[in-house]
């Protein structure tokens, strides 16, 4: 039987033909999906760590008193329910019990004898769980009474991403970084994260040089209480991330091991009439880089009645209605005590739903 026979040059150029386009297809798959999925997983992977049980820091810890009162004993209670209801594991170093001569050491340097009282055991606290806070490479600092909404774990995802963006501006710069800030991800080219806030003014809008990104969040509460009229009027969601000098209260803030050891340093000299006002001015002179989340991550949780404080005690001018936390959509505190669940979360912002 004869075969139809192929001449050879045609075979020769049949041959060359596949080879460039295997060639070509190689280069194209290369430089266009896989090389650059690649470097896309990389960097997601990275801010998908913000949402792991420390929400993507080194450890949480609480700043607990040593033994606290029994109309306090809910602020601890309330966190450790909250945390198994979202899955975040939290430290509770245990402090010393602080007595008169700690805290008249801690203002001995104040001519008017700041920070007195419960804001001086306020501020040892706080010293002391940054001091087990230099033992890890970034923490997240809780005062006891702290709170936040059922999808933290997705919300840190988003702001680890606007904190990397902000920090490495340049691209160029990425790769080099990268390597040392491999598994951070938040970076680590920050001093103090502040995310639980009472209040933070955003970088006027023609403040050139000012660093600031948002993102849109659907998880923000439909009300927001603050005084700043972008988040009063915002109704596409955004949620600010800024480098800032303004934040008060200190309900939530994150530290790297460096500044961690740097403000132990230097606010056991005391100097001022509490420890958030001592942040808010180093951060203020730039001392620390500092960045706020805005609206805040975290907020204090509030239980009926009169107003409770560590650092002002008990305030009987200011009664609280019904518990709450303000500017938290749904709080997991409410949420793990009162039987909600994710798809279907009750409120407690103290507005209505
Ligand atoms: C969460 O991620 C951070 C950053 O990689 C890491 O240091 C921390 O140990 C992780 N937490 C847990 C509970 O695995
Ligand atoms: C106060 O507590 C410290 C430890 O925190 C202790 O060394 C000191 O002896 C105590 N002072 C008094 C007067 O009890």
């Amino acid at each position: 039987m004869d075969h139809p026979r192929l001449s050879r040059p045609f075979i020769l150029k049949l041959t060359v033909s596949i080879i460039v386009l295997v060639l070509l297809l190689q280069y194209w798959l290369l430089q266009a999906s896989w090389y650059r999925d690649y470097q896309n997983t990389q960097s997601i992977s990275l801010h998908q760590l913000a949402g792991n049980a420390t929400l993507g820091f080194g450890a949480i810890l609480a700043v607990t008193p040593h033994s606290p009162p029994e109309r306090t004993s809910w602020r601890k209670a309330g966190m450790q329910q909250a945390a198994s209801f979202n899955g975040l594991d939290i430290g509770y170093p245990r402090q010393p019990q602080w007595n008169e001569s700690d805290t008249e050491r801690l203002a001995a340097n104040s001519p008017d004898g700041e920070p007195k009282g419960g804001a001086a055991k306020a501020w040892l606290g706080h010293l002391y769980t940054l001091q087990q806070a230099t033992e890890h490479r970034t923490a997240l600092i809780f005062e006891d009474d702290v709170d936040w909404d059922v999808a933290i774990r997705e919300q840190s995802v988003a702001v680890a991403e606007a904190i990397w963006d902000l920090t490495h501006p340049h691209d160029d710069e990425q790769d080099k970084v990268l390597n040392e800030e491999s598994d951070a991800p938040y970076g680590l080219s920050w001093d103090v994260l502040w995310l639980g806030h009472c209040g933070s003014s955003l970088p006027r809008e023609d403040d050139e040089a000012a660093q600031i990104t948002s993102f849109t969040d659907t998880t923000l509460p439909p009300i927001v209480k603050t005084s700043i009229p972008q988040l009063i009027e915002n109704p596409t969601h955004q949620r600010y991330v800024y480098r800032t000098g303004s934040p008060i209260c200190s309900f939530a803030y994150a530290v790297t091991q460096a500044a961690a050891r740097s403000i132990v340093e230097r606010a056991s000299a005391g100097q001022a009439v509490a420890f958030d006002v001592w942040m808010h001015f180093a951060c203020e002179r730039g001392e620390l880089r500092c960045y706020a989340v805005n609206p805040e991550l975290f907020h204090q949780h509030e239980m009926a009645g009169p107003h409770d404080s560590i650092i002002n005690g008990v305030d009987q001018g200011t009664v609280v209605e019904a518990r709450r936390t303000m500017n938290i959509r749904y709080s997991a505190r409410c949420n793990a005590d009162l039987g909600g669940s994710m798809e279907q979360p009750v409120t407690c912002s103290g507005e209505p739903a």
